[in-house]
């Protein structure tokens, strides 16, 4: 029996409202193989420009309605992009043979909606990590912080959007973040178990992989900027800005990486009875003693995505019901050679609460996406478009992490010098950005450029 192929119009739905979902929606429409692309109701201006808006809200309180809707609308594939979706089963819920889901089950997502559980496949399958314990009591966790004399790293267990880890660089700074966490619940139920783990030192990188099951395909690797300020200072957010590809991991790196981080957590997970399908990403710290896992992911990240999806060149929906169906050895992409750089665009206030409603000017119309005529992209994170009574719609800003301006350059500094000009045109009251975007590698080479050259004199 020779195995299906993509349809050649296939209606799509994508779960997901930011940047990450504009930066993937943007490249499915690219696709022959696209019929009509639906969205949520509550999305961005950017994807409700590309997508129509999908009646049904997405709770699988609703599942009886969402799944009478899937079936009128013929909707043949489900695209996934947060990570609340996949830790709510929605992939168990709605996939069908007829109508596959790229995202992983909730048993294969709790690699990200349970740090405790991560930790402990990470162990059980001698993936590199930093070392540490699961506590599950208040007077456990201080007990386990006051007795440490390194600094430390406490992480709520569950989902936070980024924000549930304290870097901590004293016992008394460990001791408040366990509080906020445990005793004055700052995240809910997802911080009432902690993950208490040595701080580690070196230079974050983002690998992503498709994963079908059985094939694992390494996608080029990110480096994001987690922390608000310019050179890595203040709270941490969702991510800043990201360039793609990095040079930190050569292509032997990766291929440890692979070895020793992607192939045993698939494995591991099977070995529980759990197959793993859609994105796996690990965030690395590239330490002395080399690469170790600070977190997995199950979804694309954001901005990642942004500047991942701003060089792939290929049939994105074609690779993603590939990947969803189990046949990744047949899929076909690949990079432009090009660097790429997202600088986030933030309201202020973020990553604390935000004033929104703010008009934003110095937007590229939306019709006009083309990166390569256009010089940059402009991905929506949080906006809407406001129609009453006005000739032209204005966009508003409706969140933090507002517009992720990317830029494609021949290297990294072209790359960043580009993204961090453009960004600057994204005009509306309060607006901030990071204008260091690659700061670390730039510096590394700069100094090691001024080494050679002192030595070579
Ligand atoms: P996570 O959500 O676990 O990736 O953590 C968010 C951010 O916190 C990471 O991107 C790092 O910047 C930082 N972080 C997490 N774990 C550690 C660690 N063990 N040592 C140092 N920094 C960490
Ligand atoms: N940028 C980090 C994440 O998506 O989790």
């Amino acid at each position: 029996m020779t195995a299906a192929q993509i349809p050649d119009q296939l209606n799509v739905l994508l779960i997901g409202t930011g940047g990450r979902e504009h930066a993937l929606a943007w490249r499915l429409c690219q696709s022959p193989h696209m019929g009509t692309l639906w969205v949520e109701s509550t999305a961005n201006a950017a994807l409700l420009e590309l997508g129509s808006p999908c009646p049904e809200e997405f709770s699988l309180k609703r599942k009886y309605y969402l799944e009478r809707w899937l079936v009128q609308e013929k909707i043949g594939f489900i695209v996934i992009g947060p990570e609340g979706p996949l830790s709510d089963g929605m992939v168990d819920a709605l996939a069908s043979p007829e109508r596959p889901i790229f995202g992983p089950t909730r048993a294969a997502a709790r690699l990200e909606w349970d740090k405790a559980y991560a930790k402990s496949l990470m162990r059980q399958t001698s993936i590199p990590t930093a070392e540490g314990r699961v506590c599950t009591t208040l007077n456990a966790a201080l007990a386990y912080v006051t007795e440490r004399d390194e600094p430390c790293v406490v992480k709520a267990t569950g989902l936070c959007a980024g924000k549930g880890v304290s870097v901590c660089g004293n016992k008394e700074e460990a001791i408040a973040a366990v509080r906020r966490c445990m005793e004055q619940r700052e995240f809910g139920a997802a911080g009432d178990s902690v993950v208490i783990e040595e701080r580690l030192e070196g230079q974050e990188v983002s690998v992503l992989a498709l994963v079908d099951g059985k094939t694992i395909t390494l996608l080029d690797t990110v480096q994001d900027h987690k922390q608000v300020g310019e050179g890595d200072t203040g709270p941490n957010t969702g991510g800043m800005g990201a360039f793609c590809p990095t040079p930190l991991l050569s292509d032997a790196d990766l291929q440890a990486v692979a070895r020793d981080v992607f192939v045993p957590a698939i494995d591991g997970l099977r070995r529980q009875g759990i197959e793993f399908r859609g994105v796996l990403f690990a965030g690395l710290m590239l330490t002395a003693a080399g690469p170790k896992v600070l977190e997995f992911n199950c979804r694309f990240g954001d901005p990642e995505t942004q500047v991942l999806m701003a060089r792939f060149q290929g049939d994105l929906l074609k690779t993603l019901w590939l990947t969803a169906t189990g046949r990744l050895d047949e899929v076909e992409f690949s990079f432009d050679p090009l660097t790429s750089c997202c600088v986030v665009v933030c309201s202020e206030g973020y990553p604390g609460k935000c004033a929104t409603g703010r008009s934003i000017k110095g937007l590229i119309p939306l019709k006009d996406y083309d990166l390569k005529r256009a010089k940059s992209m402009m991905f929506h994170g949080a906006t809407k478009q406001e129609k009453t009574g006005k000739k032209h719609a204005e966009i508003l800003t409706t969140g933090g992490r507002t517009i992720g301006v990317t830029c494609l350059g021949d290297g990294l500094a072209a790359a960043t010098a580009s993204a961090t000009e453009c960004a600057s045109g994204v005009e509306f009251k309060g607006a901030f950005f990071r204008h260091d975007i690659g700061f670390r590698v730039l510096r590394q080479r700069q100094t090691t450029s001024h080494t050679t050259s002192h030595t070579t004199r």
